[in-house]
Formats: C-alpha cells, structure tokens, sequence
C-alpha cells in the first residue's frame, strides 16, 4: 500500500477578493521509503501541496480530491487523526529562514520537550535527544546551545533533528536549504539524503533549484502554475524531459550538456 495517494487535488486559495486555483488537479503516489522531488517556480503550488499532505492548509483555502497518508484520509479525517498523523508519521523541515526554533530555551531543552510531549518519560528524553543531535552530526555541546548562538547551517541540522524526534516514516522539506550559503546547502541536503536512507523515510523535497535535486533517486514532479506537467522518475525525465518548461530548467542549468556535465558536483557530492 501507498504512504501517500494525493488524487486529483485543487486547492483555492481566498485572497482580497479573489480566489487562487493554487493546486489544481494534482495526482501522485509515493511508497514507503520512497522519494520524491518537487521542482518549480516560485508561486507553483509546491507549498500549498505540501500543507494539504501535513493537514495544515490555512482556514482560507477551500479544497477538492483526496489525500491519504498511512491509510488516514487527511482532507476528511477528525482533527484527533490528523493530530496523531503529524510529527510520528510525517513531519516537516521548512526553509532555513523561517526556522520554528524557540529563541528562549536551549536545542537540548526544545528537543526533550517535543520527545515528552509524545510520552517519553524525561530520562529517556535526554538520551534520545542526545541520540538526534548525532544523527544530524551536531556536537553533543550543542544542546546546551540557544537557537542564535548557532549558524544558519547548525540551526537546520537542529531542525531536522526536531523533525525526526518522534521517528516519523515520511519527511517533507520545503526548500531546506534556501537562504544557506552554496556549500552548507551541499551539507544539509546530504545529510537529509543520508538519513533517508539510514532510517528507512519516505522523503518528500521541494525546491526551486533543479541544480540542487538534479541527482536525486527517486521520482521528480516538476509544477507549473498550480499543475504538476511533468511527473516520472528523476534520472529518465532528466535524460528525456518531456514538458517544455523542464526542458527549459534543465536547460538552464550551469553545467549543461555532455561536456559539462561532471563539473557540478552533486548535491553531497563533496563540494
Ligand atoms: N495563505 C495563502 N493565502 C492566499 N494565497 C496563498 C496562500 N498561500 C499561497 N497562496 C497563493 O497560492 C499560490 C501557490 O503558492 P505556494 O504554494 O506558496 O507556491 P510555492 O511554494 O511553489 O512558491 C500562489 O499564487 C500564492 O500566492
Ligand atoms: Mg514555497
């Protein structure tokens, strides 16, 4: 069985007046342990799709189609199965910029508290929390560390850690790594791909750049104004886009064609 069915999704958007076709008509499926990359402009709809995954899209967005994730219908489903689908089946890294740290209370106290909240008692808590800080390759020091005493770099790794606290089976970043200098940008999407696979996650990442997922495994779904116009797996469409606009993407990457084609190293590729 699918982790995730999104069938024939639109969701409108009320702005000032007017409404929004933000998503419109969007299907895709993804297995457990899968991975999916979503590239497209700026406006496309890839957030919108994502909060209808999560169950979070905001009071003014009307919706049509359905959602299923790990067997819960998420546009139909009460409040209390959405409550439970989220952080222990999927949970969400959002751009490094928006980061949902609490600028008051160290790394190591905001991740034991999420691990309390979903009822570890406090002495395992503190273990796991030091357990996640490893996993994303942070100094155990850093729990004692407030949210501004890292880089922006640190502070996403501390987010991811948070994302994976209650050992989720599908994670969706959106854009994880905007506003990150080049090479962190390189290391934070390593290391997502990195955990994907350790841990066994369905993993769902969204971003603007096709440079930064070009090399992903897994499928590719490239939006365009609301729509997903290309959807297959990564590696056949980027050697055959069939959609003019991935066309001009792939055109438009640094390194294009044969020649160039080994100068850009990978995202995690080292460099
Ligand atoms: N909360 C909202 N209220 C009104 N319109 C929104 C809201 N969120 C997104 N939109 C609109 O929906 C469209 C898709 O936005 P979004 O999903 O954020 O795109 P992307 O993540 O690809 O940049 C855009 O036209 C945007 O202006
Ligand atoms: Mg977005």
């Amino acid at each position: 069985m699918p982790l995730v069915e999104v069938e024939k999704l639109n969701v409108w958007m009320a702005a000032g007046g007017r409404e929004v076709h933000a998503v419109q008509d969007a299907s895709l499926t993804l297995e457990p342990g899968g991975q999916l990359a979503i590239v497209g402009e700026s406006g496309s709809g890839k957030s919108t799709l994502l909060m209808a995954l999560m169950g979070l899209l905001p009071p003014n967005a009307t919706v049509s189609g359905r959602v299923i994730v790990d067997g819960v219908d998420v546009l139909e489903g009460p409040e209390q199965a959405l409550a439970a689908l989220r952080w222990r089946t999927v949970s969400m890294v959002f751009q490094a910029s928006s980061n949902p740290l609490n600028p008051v209370r160290t790394i190591g106290h905001q991740l034991r508290q999420v691990l309390v909240f979903h009822g570890l008692p406090s002495a395992e808590a503190r273990d796991r929390a030091r357990e996640l800080l490893e996993m994303v390759r942070l100094p155990a020091a850093t729990e004692h560390y407030y949210p501004h005493q890292l880089s922006g770099g640190m502070r996403q790794r501390a987010v991811i850690a948070l994302a994976l606290a209650c050992r989720p089976k599908l994670l969706l970043a959106d854009e994880p790594t905007t506003a990150l200098d080049p090479i962190v940008q390189a290391e934070i999407v390593e290391l997502i791909l990195s955990l994907k696979k350790s841990l066994g996650l369905a993993l769902v990442l969204v971003s603007h750049d096709l440079a930064l997922v070009r090399r992903m495994e897994g499928d590719l779904a490239v939006m365009l104004g609301g729509k997903i116009v290309e959807y297959g797996p990564l590696a056949r469409l980027m050697a055959k886009p069939g959609h003019e606009h991935l066309r001009t993407l792939i055109a438009a990457l640094p390194d294009f064609g044969e020649a160039g084609r080994d100068k850009v190293a990978a995202p995690g590729g080292g460099s």
